[in-house]
């Protein structure tokens, strides 16, 4: 299959990159900058679809970078860089002549509204109550495409865990430091999943025929996960203490009020309908995700 990856360079676009070639896929990522072998957004917009089978976005300025100030002008480039690039790629799909089988989306479960005790399935509502609820649900809007030529399926994911990019890479240092430890209370849920899971899941939705509509991209153990689990998973991983909460008034004064909330809050997510396609998951706990991550 050939497979067009919006976003390919970034974290998740090299696990996927690599999952689809060593299972024989040819992958082209869409990016800002031309370059060997990728096509840009506007050549894209130009020139319509290229040949292909398969098509995947996973194009998004990081929300989380702390060099990046909580302004009006950062939250619009969060939300055209989202919104925007996937309405360029729905829009070359619905017009290409040979649309392609499957169009895959990867969104956030920032669309159910956090909770220390409510469970979520792909069934449960949200999308309506903050910035990022509604930023996920414009966002899987724009990804909507007219008739069923091609199969649609959103993968709405937790915080992804790897080892060369995303959560871990950030959070990583005070632990080896000796310093890490629970975010605020910790009490708060920490829906997680391995990289090499959100790449696994992406390529059963490109591959599997019968999957479509929405499957939440979190591990089958993350409804029952708090920050303060993490902590401790990844001291022990580490073999290091990891008793030193990061206070709260401290996330809010680097990330800002409405954005450190992704950190002091978090939703018990359950991958029901993922599990229900017959996904296997390779890293369901958060120990031996870990393990293979850190080690
Ligand atoms: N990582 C997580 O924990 C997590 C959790 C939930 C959901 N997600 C979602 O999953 C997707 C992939 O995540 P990731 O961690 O792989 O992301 P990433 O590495 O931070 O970024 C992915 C790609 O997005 C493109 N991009 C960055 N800023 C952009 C901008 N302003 N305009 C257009 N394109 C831009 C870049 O490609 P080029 O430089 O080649 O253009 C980049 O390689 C994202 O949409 C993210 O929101 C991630």
């Amino acid at each position: 299959m050939r497979v067009l990856v919006g976003g390919g360079t970034g974290f998740v676009g090299r696990a996927l990159t690599q999952l689809l070639r060593s299972r024989g896929h040819e992958v082209t990522p869409i990016s800002r900058h031309p370059g060997k072998n990728r096509i840009t957004w506007d050549e894209l917009s130009r020139s319509g679809l290229p040949p292909c089978e398969g098509a995947v976005n996973l194009a998004g300025e990081n929300i989380l970078n702390p060099f990046r100030r909580w302004d009006e002008s950062f939250r619009q480039e969060v939300v055209a860089s989202r919104v925007e690039t996937t309405t360029i790629l729905a829009k070359a799909i619905a017009e290409a002549e040979r649309p392609p089988h499957a169009w895959v989306l990867v969104t956030g479960v920032a669309y159910y509204r956090p909770s220390h005790s409510t469970e979520y399935t792909e069934e449960s509502p949200g999308g309506d109550f903050d910035f990022l609820s509604r930023l996920v649900t414009h966002w899987e809007a724009a990804a909507k495409i007219p008739g069923d030529a091609t199969r649609q399926v959103i993968v709405r994911s937790g915080v992804v865990l790897g080892r060369d990019g995303g959560a871990i890479a950030q959070m990583v240092w005070p632990f080896r430091f000796g310093v890490g430890g629970p975010i605020a209370s910790g009490r708060q849920p920490f829906p997680w999943i391995h990289v090499a899971d959100l790449a696994g899941i992406v390529t059963h939705a490109l591959e599997r025929e019968g999957v479509s509509g929405v499957l939440n991209g979190v591990a089958p153990s993350a409804v029952v996960t708090t920050n303060g689990d993490f902590a401790q998973a990844m001291g022990s991983a580490l073999r290091r203490p990891a008793l030193l909460p990061l206070p709260g008034f401290a996330v809010s004064a680097i990330f800002g009020a409405e954005r450190g909330a992704m950190l002091l809050e978090g939703q018990r997510v359950v991958p029901k309908r993922t599990l229900e396609s017959n996904y296997c998951f390779a890293f369901p706990d958060l120990p031996s995700a870990l393990q293979d991550i850190l080690a």
